[in-house]
């Protein structure tokens, strides 16, 4: 969904705008090409995407910057460089075509690799801590809460019965052959579900994103506009949430009849209110299929 995502960032200020998941910069370098009155802060945890973002970016000198941060690092970071205000933000969530391609990294069902599943290598708890480590009930909760996967229990179970496991060629399978022969059929790899549910809970990646998104929100300035790709429904949820509180959503409707003052909220959402990708898109880019593009814009101060 570039060219949206570029088209929607067209009528905001000159200023700043944050890419808070930069990844190989495919987003940001468009930006920067299609409008010479924006500059770009790529954020990511990922040293190997913040390296490949460097070098993307480079010959846009100084209207590019990248830095090494967890998205939450969002504010501390603008401090640094001392930008108050960003007339942009864009979350481009999950994970990014490098890190699945690369077995090494333990985030896909295809390559068997090590199970480590970490955006952050240097950080954090490992797909292996998960999957070794969880008692039976949490993986089965995790599962379900992450990746809908109807079959949690029993994955859960197969997991817990086959500990220590040591690949993710041996997890795929393992979650294969729990799921009844007549699912599997259904819905792309059986595995897909369980990997996307252990990651999201690797990387933490619910818990940071509403804090974030409201720190994006607190730094907009007028005219200025925030766009979010999400990939799943636990994801898309949160920034559903987030933006309409932010334009005024959960508000009580005053009582008909009556002289209330409604203040105007601060932000509004730029509609149509959720995009998906078309079908040429999904047919070139398979994981684009989930993706739902949501757009913010400040209004008032
Ligand atoms: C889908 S990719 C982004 C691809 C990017 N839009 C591009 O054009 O190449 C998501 C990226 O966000 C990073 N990421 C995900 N969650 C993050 C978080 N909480 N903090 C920082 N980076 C994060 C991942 O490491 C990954 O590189």
């Amino acid at each position: 969904m570039l060219d949206e995502i570029v088209e929607t960032l067209d009528p905001v200020p000159a200023g700043w705008v944050v890419d808070a998941t930069v990844g190989g910069a495919g987003h940001s370098a468009a930006l920067l090409q299609a409008h010479p009155h924006l500059s770009v802060l790529g954020l990511d945890r990922d040293p190997r995407a913040v390296s490949a973002a460097r070098a993307r970016l480079e010959s846009f000198g100084d209207r590019a910057e990248v830095r090494r941060t967890r998205f939450d690092g969002l504010d501390a970071t603008l401090d640094e460089l001392g930008i108050a205000e960003i007339v942009g933000f864009l979350f481009d969530l999950g994970v990014s075509s490098p890190q699945l391609d690369e077995g090494g990294r333990g985030f896909s069902y295809r390559h068997d690799g090590p199970l480590d599943m970490r955006m952050d290598p240097d950080s954090g708890p490992t797909a292996g801590d998960v999957v070794n480590g969880y008692p039976e009930r949490d993986l089965a909760r995790l599962l379900t809460q992450y990746g809908d996967e109807r079959f949690a229990d029993r994955v859960a179970r197969a997991v817990v019965e086959a500990r220590p496991i040591h690949s993710t060629a041996e997890l795929a399978e393992l979650v294969r052959s729990a799921i009844p022969a007549p699912a599997r059929r259904r819905g792309g790899h059986p595995a897909k579900r369980s990997f996307q549910a252990i990651r999201i809970e690797v990387n933490q990646e619910l818990q940071v994103l509403g804090p974030t998104l409201d720190q994006a929100l607190g730094r907009l300035a007028r005219g200025g506009r925030g766009a979010v790709l999400t990939y799943h429904s636990g994801e898309d949820r949160i920034v559903k949430q987030r933006f309409r509180t932010a334009s005024g959503g959960d508000r009580p409707t005053p009582p008909r009849g009556l002289p209330v003052e409604v203040e105007k909220a601060p932000f509004a959402l730029v509609r149509p209110a959720t995009r998906s990708p078309s079908q040429t898109e999904v047919d070139t880019n398979p994981r684009a299929t989930s993706a739902r593009l949501r757009v913010i814009e400040r209004v008032a101060s």
